[in-house]
């Protein structure tokens, strides 16, 4: 493939998962890989884009060419986007976000209760959702946002009232399945646009996904 569609765009895709500290040694995580949004940052570069990578935890090394930004928590990819997506022409929120963290953190190793006394519940607070605000705020102007919604039924249902709940352009929506999805190589996916398109991605490589994903923010681009 070479083409080199995105030349001249800047493109923002978050990967991996965030984690929320309890305490030094302990954090509220998910499975998120980072395969997904790494695979979105290979393409995007591959296809001419300058790229920023906001990988949140993950364990893959950084793609040739591509501005990775390292994060952890919710609260820091949060700063991370609004920052990056000022002068992008694209955002991709592929990261999984914690929507709650822990309502305190302790700075020290919390350690078990003395007699074998039962532990205390664990408060938690809302993450601000990240997708939602950016699609509200678009601080470029025709600025196209895509996210990532995984479910587990009544897949597009959920999908579209997602996709509407957020005010984003593209929902790319997966099931959440045993070699789909997390910590997978392969996908499959149906990806709804704002408009009421639904382009079905066939199991597959992340990679094709990822390309599907390009040519849909391609497509949306204004001018
Ligand atoms: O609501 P849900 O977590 O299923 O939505 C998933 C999408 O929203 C993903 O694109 C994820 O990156 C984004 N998200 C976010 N901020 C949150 C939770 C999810 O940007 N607090």
């Amino acid at each position: 493939r070479h083409v080199t569609d995105l030349a001249g765009r800047h493109v923002v895709v978050s990967a991996g998962g965030t984690r929320e500290p309890l305490d030094p040694v302990r954090f509220l995580g998910n499975r998120s890989s980072g395969k997904q949004g790494y695979a979105l940052a290979r393409t995007a570069a591959a296809r001419g884009a300058r790229v920023t990578l906001l990988s949140a935890n993950s364990a893959l090394p950084d793609p040739a060419g591509v501005d990775v930004v390292p994060v952890g928590t919710a609260l820091e990819l949060r700063d991370a986007v609004l920052k990056a997506a000022v002068d992008a022409d694209a955002v991709v929120m592929a990261a999984a976000v914690a929507d709650f963290r822990p309502a305190v953190y302790a700075p020290g190793k919390i350690k078990k209760k003395e007699g074998g006394a039962e532990p205390e519940p664990l408060e938690l607070v809302r993450n601000p959702d990240i997708l939602a605000e950016l699609s509200g705020a678009r601080p470029r102007a025709g600025q196209v946002v895509a996210g990532f919604a995984a479910e587990t039924d009544d897949v597009l249902a959920h999908g579209r009232a997602k996709l509407a709940a957020k005010g984003c352009d593209l929902l790319v929506v997966n099931e959440v399945g045993e070699r789909k999805t997390f910590g997978a190589e392969e996908n499959e996916a149906v990806v709804l646009g704002a408009d009421g398109s639904e382009t079905t991605v066939p199991y597959g490589p992340k990679e094709t996904l990822a390309d599907t994903v390009w040519d849909l923010v391609a497509e949306r681009f204004p001018e």
